[in-house]
């Protein structure tokens, strides 16, 4: 019996693990002064389109939209609103990287301190998320709904997932083609 929360679970592995990358990353910026541009654009783009688009978009357009409908407990409402919190702090962090990143590829080094205090703000931000989700809000969000429920909401986050390579790549062209405009 597979319930909405499994896949959700799954995509936490694949974010942790890039998530101990970036603390690599973020000391070895730190020690070095130099910032590798590719690679951080790599990183942005994992968190944008998996973590961000694919991953936190299954859970606030389905999972937490379905459990807003329910009458959460004080405590696991609060817990909700917490997460989406932490999702909108993820952006900005996001956000304040990139723009971090492009003053630092103008030739301004003091930007270095801001990608590497960007980088441990994601860092310090997704291993705690994430257990909260998977030990504590999950397990309980799962409470609130029956298996009709459970069913199709797993079929509603198998067609965003279908959704999301089409978006990126239709993203990527049209990005394309305003830079060449
Ligand atoms: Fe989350
Ligand atoms: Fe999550």
């Amino acid at each position: 019996m597979v319930m909405p929360i499994g896949p959700l679970m799954i995509e936490h592995r694949t974010i942790e693990k890039m998530i101990a990358l970036l603390a690599v990353e973020a000391d070895s910026v730190a020690e070095s002064g130099t910032v590798h541009p590719v690679l951080l654009d790599s990183a942005v783009d994992f968190i944008r389109t998996y973590a961000d688009r694919t991953h936190h978009g299954k859970e606030e357009d389905i999972l937490f939209r379905d459990l807003a409908k329910k009458d959460l407990s004080a405590q696991d409402q609060s817990m909700m609103q917490e997460l989406i919190n932490e999702h909108t702090y993820a952006r900005q962090a996001v956000r304040d990287l990139v723009e971090a990143k492009e003053r630092y590829l103008t030739g301004d080094t003091a930007a270095i301190e801001a990608i590497v205090e960007q980088l441990r703000a994601l860092v310090g931000l997704y291993p705690p998320h994430i257990e909260k989700e998977d030990k504590h809000f999950f397990p309980a969000a799962m409470r609130y709904l029956s298996r009709a429920e459970q069913d199709a909401m797993l079929e509603e986050m198998h067609a965003f997932d279908q959704k999301m390579i089409h978006e990126k790549y239709k993203s990527v062209v049209e990005q394309f083609s305003a830079q060449r405009a």
